[in-house]
Order: structure tokens, then sequence, then C-alpha cells
């Protein structure tokens, strides 16, 4: 078996997804996540972009420290000096520069000729080496580039001193057999290739991207980009856990194996799902809600009879049903700190009170908490700006029925932190909800999407709430979690309208930042 490296990029090309904007906690809770996961890479972010994203990526590089850390920067010397103070205190800092090298992209987006596509390569990664150990080199557009051109530009980047070289896939157009001999004419036509890992990074716009990956492997890559869940521009990334499981259960076909811990792929997942608002269909392949379910009942009678005629993957091969130990209402501190131990999670003495309160009203409620709960509950004090002033929840509360009008009353704290209050009617109790909110908060908002979904099974299962919310015309995303369907979804409302005023605080921050 050869070891197939994972370089995930959910929280750079998966954050390019519509409408996905995570903060610096998120981004770094991800990152934790990605680490326990064992990726071999993450790309954690294109530092030039914003002073948040530069603070995103700071962070994450000084506290991963099992995990390779690289982010994005384009083929110019300010992004990449900007890339080496964010990447500095890594382990192994590493440096991912692109430049596209198809005629279509060089045509009309850089407009200049193959050879000054050449010269800009190799001398933005040379001016890179200076500073950089590792360099990840990608040839935006490969799939679309002439191939003996793509020789000609890789084997001059690796001499100026990539490391690694990503044939990306960039605008999902590529097949199985066209992309794999890509790689094969690559290995073949580049005299140094021996030399460095050879990448691929596939974008899903035909649904391929998954085969188009293992396509590249069977033909000499030996590193596979793509993003938790599938995320990213347009129809998404590779999607890892996909390929991972794919190349484990099918060990009796393929010859490669990665190296990810494969029973913290649902969390990851869930994670990811909850943090970036992009909640998955529930037939998606590995991490869908139905992916282990069997409806008609010739199925579930084969599986009862032997779960393998109907069931090529376990649930427990990706973590499904690892609840083991259950806590309740007589579970101590002690108990507590243990399961968070168990769960691969480092806390702050503070965040540990914090969660262990939370946990104690949970039980108020909910007779046993599994290990999903404790993990939405620490999700949640983990990526909890406290820093910034936002709204607060004071009380709600929501009077409906059959023969009634719909009335909700709420008290909110504002980031000013006056304490105001409103009631208003609507056709049911959400949209009352969400009227006497939108009358409460001095943005203005317009709801696009509303979903409501279970932690796990029971009647007591803890609710989660996510919207998408136009907000002084720009896109955001909002979630909560509580015990109440109604409460999750007022912190959801309030969770959007918050983010937006945080990206402000820091879009403001950055201003006084350039202009000094
Ligand atoms: O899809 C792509 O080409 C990219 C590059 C920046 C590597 O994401
Ligand atoms: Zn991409």
């Amino acid at each position: 078996m050869s070891r197939i490296k994972i370089f995930d990029t959910t929280l750079r090309d998966g954050e390019q997804s519509p409408g996905v904007n995570l903060n610096k906690l998120e981004k770094l809770e991800i990152a934790k996540q990605l680490e326990r996961l064992g990726v071999d890479r993450m790309e954690a972010g294109f530092p030039a972009s914003s002073e948040g994203d530069f603070q995103a990526v700071k962070a994450i590089a000084d506290t991963i420290k099992h995990t390779s850390v690289t982010a994005l920067s384009r083929t110019v010397k300010s992004d990449i000096d900007i890339a080496w103070e964010a990447l500095k205190g890594a382990d192994e800092p590493c440096l991912h520069i692109f430049l596209a090298t198809s005629p279509i992209h060089m045509t009309y987006k850089l407009r200049k000729t193959p050879d000054e596509v050449i010269a800009t390569a190799t001398e933005m990664v040379a001016y890179a080496k200076k500073k950089f150990p590792q360099i990840e080199w990608s040839a935006e557009d490969a799939s679309r580039s002439d191939w003996s051109f793509l020789a000609q530009i890789v084997e001059k980047v690796i001499d100026a001193g990539a490391t690694v070289i990503n044939l990306p896939d960039t605008v999902g157009y590529t097949t199985p057999k066209e992309y794999g001999d890509m790689f094969k004419y690559i290995r073949e036509n580049v005299p140094n290739i021996d030399q460095v890992t050879l990448s691929c990074h596939c974008h899903n716009d035909l649904g391929i991207a998954v085969a188009n990956s293992i396509a590249a492997v069977e033909n000499g890559a030996t590193q596979i980009e793509g993003t938790i869940n599938g995320i990213g521009e347009r129809a998404g990334n590779a999607a890892l856990e996909e390929i991972a499981v794919a190349l484990n259960i099918r060990s009796d076909f393929y010859s490669f194996q990665t190296n990810l811990n494969l029973k913290e792929v649902k969390r990851t997942s869930d994670m990811v799902a909850k943090l970036t608002g992009m909640y998955i269909q529930a037939n998606k392949a590995v991490v869908g809600r139905n992916a282990f379910a069997h409806e008609s009942g010739i199925h579930q009678d084969g599986v009862l009879k032997h779960a393998s005629t109907y069931e090529i993957i376990t649930p427990e091969l990706v973590g499904v049903n690892a609840n083991t130990l259950f806590l309740g209402k007589h579970s101590g501190r002690h108990a507590f700190k243990e399961k968070v131990t168990e769960l691969g999670i480092e806390l702050s003495e503070d965040n540990i009170n914090k969660a262990f309160a939370a946990f104690k009203q949970l039980t108020d409620h909910k007779k046993e908490v599994t290990d999903d709960d404790i993990f939405t509950i620490i999700t949640e004090i983990q990526t909890n700006t406290a820093s910034v002033d936002k709204y607060k929840l004071e009380m709600f509360q929501i009077q409906y029925g059959s023969n009634n009008i719909p009335t909700a009353a709420v008290e909110l704290k504002t980031p000013a932190g006056k304490v105001v209050k409103t009631a208003c009617t609507g056709n049911g109790s959400v949209e009352a909800l969400y009227r006497t909110l939108e009358a409460l908060t001095e943005e203005e908002t317009k709801l696009i999407d509303y979903q409501i979904n279970s932690v796990g099974g029971g009647k007591d299962a803890l609710a989660e709430s996510r919207v998408q919310l136009m907000v002084n015309g720009k896109t955001v995303n909002g979630r909560g979690a509580a015990q109440d369907v109604m409460e999750a979804s007022v912190q959801a409302y309030l969770n959007a309208v918050n983010r937006y005023i945080i990206q402000q605080v820091n879009t403001d921050k950055q201003k006084v930042v350039k202009s000094h």
C-alpha cells in the first residue's frame, strides 16, 4: 500500500462557498478538528485577502502543531511577505502559490505570454524560497492547459525551489481518463518530477471530482486536495471523506491509503456543516443522514440477516453512532472533564467551567447527554466572540395555537448596551418571532433561508437552527443551538446579525491597519 497525502482546503477553497464567512475562532475550531482527523496539510486561508483572514491563518499556524499549515498567495511579493508573517510561527510553514497556465487564462485574465508566465512563476517561487522551507506551486486551470507547456513550466518551478506541484482542474471540466493521462504525461515528461510531491485538486462542476482525484492517484499523484463535505466555489471541491472511505473500503482494488482517522469523519463533517451553515443533503455519500438507512423491506430483512448484504460501509467506521458513554443529571465536573479529554478536546479552565454550566443546564431538560451534544456545546463556547459588543437575547415569549394569532415578545440588549423590547404578530410562530427581531435590530435584514434540525435522536434532542439573512445588503449565515426550537431560531437570527457586526468591526480594524 502506498500512502497518499491529504491536503485539506476547507478553510480556503471551502470558505469560498457563497454565503460562507468563517471568523477566526470558527476557523481555529475547524483547524483543530482537521488535526484530530489526521490531514497531512491544511490550507488555513489567503492572508493577503483581508485582515480577518490574516489573523485567522496566524492563529492556526501558531496553534496547530501536528499538521503542516499552508496559506494561499498570488505570484506577487507583497502576498508572499504577508503570508510569511502569518505562517512563520508554524512548525512546518508552507506557501501555496499559484499562477494560471491555460491559454484562456493567460490570454484573457493574465494578459501574459507563456514565456512571461514562466518568468513570473519561477521568479516568485525563488523569492518565496528565501523564507519558506516548503512551497506548493499550482498551475491554475492545468486541466485546460497545453501539456507540453505544463511540463516545461513545472520543470522550471521545481528548479526554482517548489516542493509540491499541484495540477488543478479549476473549473471542474476534466474526466477521469483525461485527468489521469495528464498526470501520466507529466510523470513521464518532467525529468525532475521525482523530487516533488505531485498533487491533484478537483472541482465538482460535473459531479466527478472524487472520481477524477482517484484517477490522478492511479496515474502518479501522491497528494489529494479537497474539502470536508465537498464544500467550495460553485459546485464545490472533491469531498475528502468520500475519497478516504473509497480507498479504505476498496483496498482490495486500490493500493493507496490515507492517514485519516476515519472515526473522526462524521464529527468533522458535522462541525464543518454547523460552522459554515452548509448542511449536507440526506443522501450524501458517507456522511449523509440516510447514508446508513435501509428503507425497503427487502433491504431491511437482508441487513437483519447479515449486514453485509446491503451495507458496504459500517456506520462505526466513520464515527456514526459513536456515542458510547452517556452523561446525565448526576454526572459531576470530573466525569465531564474526562469526557472532554476523551473527545480529544483541550479547553481552558474558563471554558471548561462555561461548558460544564451549559451541560448542567441541558441535563435539566434532557435525560442522557450524548457526545454529539457535548461537542455542540463546546463548539458554541469556543467560537463565541465575546470581545465584540453584540445583540444579546434577554427574554422571549411566544404565543400560538390553532385558533390564535401567533404573537412574539422579545427583549434584547443592543450592542450599545440598551435594553429594548417589543411584540409583533405573524402568520406563524417563526414569522412572529422574526418580525419582532427585525423591529428590534437596527440593521436592515431580510430572511433568505431558515432550517431547523435536531442534534441526534430522541424527543429531548437539542435543536439546531440555521438561517441565511441579508443584513444591510450582505449575505450572512447564522446558527443557534438550544433545547427549544424557538430559542434555537432566535439564537440563529441573532448570530447572523452579530456575525455581520463582527465582520464590520474587522473591516474597520483593517482600514485602520492599512491607513498606518
Ligand atoms: O482551483 C484552483 O485552481 C485553486 C488554485 C488556487 C489552486 O483553488
Ligand atoms: Zn480550487
